[in-house]
C-alpha cells in the first residue's frame, strides 16, 4: 500500500555505512533498500560519492539528513537545500528526511540533534519552515521524532501532539522512530503506546528501529544493536496501523559485519509482512519506478550546488 504521496513500501532497509561498501558491491546482497546520511555525500566528489553512485544503480536510496536544523531561529541554509536537492536527483532518492530538532544557532553548528520547546509559537515557526523547504525541494519531507533527554518547562503540549499537528499544518510526512519513542518515553516517564495512539498513521512514510544503551536511570539512543523486544512490539503495532510502510534498521556504533547487521534487520519479517520486491541484478539499474510514483522536478543547475554543511558523520 502506498502512502498519500504515492511513496511505496520499499521493505526492509539498512543504513548505508562505509564499512560495508566492499561487501555490498562484491556480493550484491538482497537488501531491499539503503538509507544514506545525506551530508556524507554532499561535500565530496571523492570515494563516498563514487561508491554511492554504484550502489544507487542497484538499490533504491532514501536520504536522511542531520543538519537541516528545521527548528532553529537561524535562516534556512539555501546552499544546503540546493545541495540536498541535487543529491536527491543524482541518486534518484525516493524521499528525504531530517529530524524534528535544531542543530545550531547564530551561525554555529553543533553535532547534536537538540530538542525544541513544544509551544504554539514554535509550532508556527517550524510549520512555516517546513512549508518553505518543501516548496524549495518541490517534494514532501519527512520529519523524525527525536530521542530526548531533557524537556522544556515552557512546553505546552506533548511531543506527539506537536509532531502530529506539524505534519497536518505543514503537510509533511513522518519518519516514526520506534526506538526513539521508547527511549524518550522511558526518560520522561511517558507511555510509548499512548504516544503511538496519538500519531496520525496516514502521515507515516517510514519507520526506524535501532538498539540503545540502558544506563539504569535513563536510556541513550546509541544505535548499538540489537533491537530490544519492546521496540519490535512497538514496530509491529505501528506497522499494522499504517497498513505497512518502509522500515529501516539503524546501527551506527560498534558496527558488526554486514551479514550480522542485515540479519538483525531481517528480524522485521517476524513482526510484519512486507511486499515481495523483485531482485535486481547489478545490470538492472534502480529507477524511480522502484521507489515512487512522483516525478523529481529539481533542475539541472542543482548539480553545481555547493553547501556550507558541517563535516559529515556516520551516526545521526
Ligand atoms: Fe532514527
Amino acid at each position: 500500500m502506498n502512502n498519500r504521496w504515492g511513496l511505496k513500501n520499499l521493505g526492509v532497509g539498512l543504513g548505508l555505512r562505509t564499512a560495508h561498501y566492499g561487501t555490498i558491491l562484491a556480493d550484491d546482497p538482497p537488501v531491499d533498500w539503503f538509507e544514506i546520511i545525506s551530508e556524507n555525500y554532499m561535500q565530496t566528489e571523492g570515494r563516498p560519492l563514487y561508491m554511492l553512485d554504484q550502489i544507487a544503480e542497484r538499490y533504491p536510496i532514501v536520504m536522511h539528513g542531520v543538519s537541516m536544523s528545521i527548528g532553529s531561529t537561524d535562516p534556512l541554509d539555501e546552499a544546503y537545500l540546493r545541495a540536498l536537492r541535487a543529491l536527491k536527483k543524482r541518486v534518484r532518492a525516493a524521499w528525504l528526511s531530517d529530524h524534528l530538532c535544531w542543530t545550531g544557532v547564530a551561525g554555529k553548528h553543533v553535532h547534536d540533534l537538540l530538542p525544541l520547546p513544544y509551544t504554539e509559537e514554535a509550532l508556527r515557526h517550524v510549520t512555516e519552515r517546513v512549508r518553505y523547504v518543501q516548496d524549495f525541494l518541490d517534494a514532501p519531507i519527512l520529519l523524525e521524532n527525536p530521542s530526548t533527554y531533557i524537556e522544556f518547562q515552557g512546553s505546552t503540549m506533548p511531543e506527539y501532539e506537536f509532531l502530529s499537528r506539524l505534519a497536518e499544518d505543514a503537510d509533511c510526512g513522518i519518519l516514526l522512530d520506534l526506538n526513539n519513542i521508547y527511549v524518550s518515553c522511558f526518560n520522561h516517564g511517558y507511555d510509548p503506546h499512548a504516544y503511538l495512539d496519538a500519531i496520525p498513521m496516514d502521515r507515516v512514510v517510514q519507520f526506524h528501529v535501532a538498539g540503545h544503551t540502558n544506563c539504569g536511570t535513563h536510556l541513550i539512543d546509541t544505535h548499538i544493536g540489537p533491537v530490544i523486544d519492546p521496540v519490535w512490539t512497538l514496530f509491529r503495532e505501528a506497522y499494522e496501523r499504517t497498513g505497512g510502510r518502509s522500515m529501516l534498521l539503524e546501527w551506527d556504533a560498534e558496527i558488526p559485519s554486514f551479514e550480522e547487521t542485515h540479519k538483525e534487520a531481517l528480524k522485521a519479517h517476524r513482526f510484519a509482512t512486507f511486499p515481495k520486491r523483485p531482485r535486481r541484478s547489478p545490470n538492472t539499474p534502480a529507477g524511480p519506478a522502484d521507489t515512487a510514483d512522483t516525478a523529481d522536478t529539481a533542475d539541472a543547475a542543482d548539480a553545481q550546488a555547493s553547501t556550507s554543511t558541517p563535516p559529515s558523520k556516520d551516526a545521526p
